[in-house]
């Protein structure tokens, strides 16, 4: 029988850690589904759609830079309701999830317990390749809505949207940092 699994989060952006995990999870799992959700705890940065986009070309660039096969990954969004819900949906058994500190599980742990509960979805954590074990989203978007360099840190073409928000003068307000609400608004 072959086993499903899903990477979801937020991905706001998408980070060099998260493809690790992508990337590590695709061989450990026949099917491997990226899934951008909505957190409800968050105020997002960058639309869905672009998100899932950003996913894509940073999986495609992957395959071809470590010559590794990906055609069991799939990328996409869900709003639809629990994430379990997606799990049922599509027949997945295991969700997996990157884990670089005692702060990520103590976040993680309860909502791995709460999916199981739900719906018998079994989480997975995968340790971090030491390269990415600080790298997050949301210092990310600080670093880079203060004019830091991300370069390191997320796909190039992440690095390059970033720093035309942070130049768009929609993106700015009168006595803030572009970004710096947003930067602000969750933990991890
Ligand atoms: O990258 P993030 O923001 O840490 O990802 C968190 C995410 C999106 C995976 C989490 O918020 C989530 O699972 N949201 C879906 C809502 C849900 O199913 N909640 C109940 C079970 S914990």
């Amino acid at each position: 029988m072959s086993t499903i699994a899903v990477v979801p989060g937020s991905f706001d952006p998408v980070t060099l850690g998260h493809l690790d995990v992508i990337v590590r999870a695709a061989g450990l799992f026949d099917e491997l589904h990226v899934l951008v959700v909505h957190n409800p705890g968050k105020t997002a940065l960058i639309p869905v759609e672009q998100r899932v986009e950003f996913i894509e070309h940073a999986v495609a660039d992957a395959e071809v830079d470590q010559a590794k096969p990906l055609d069991n990954v799939v990328v996409t969004s869900w709003s639809e309701g629990l994430l379990v819900d997606y799990c049922t949906r599509v027949g997945a058994s295991v969700l997996v999830k990157g884990i670089r500190s005692q702060v990520d599980v103590a976040y993680e742990t309860p909502m791995a317990i709460m999916n199981r509960s739900l719906a018998g979805v079994e989480t997975v954590f995968l340790l971090p390749d030491p390269a990415h074990a600080l790298v997050s989203s949301s210092l990310v978007r600080q670093v880079a809505g203060l004019g830091g360099d991300v370069d390191p840190y997320v796909p190039r073409e992440v690095a390059d949207y970033l720093r035309q928000r942070r130049q768009s003068p929609h993106d700015r307000t009168s006595d803030q940092a572009p970004h710096a609400s947003a930067a602000n608004t969750e933990s991890r």
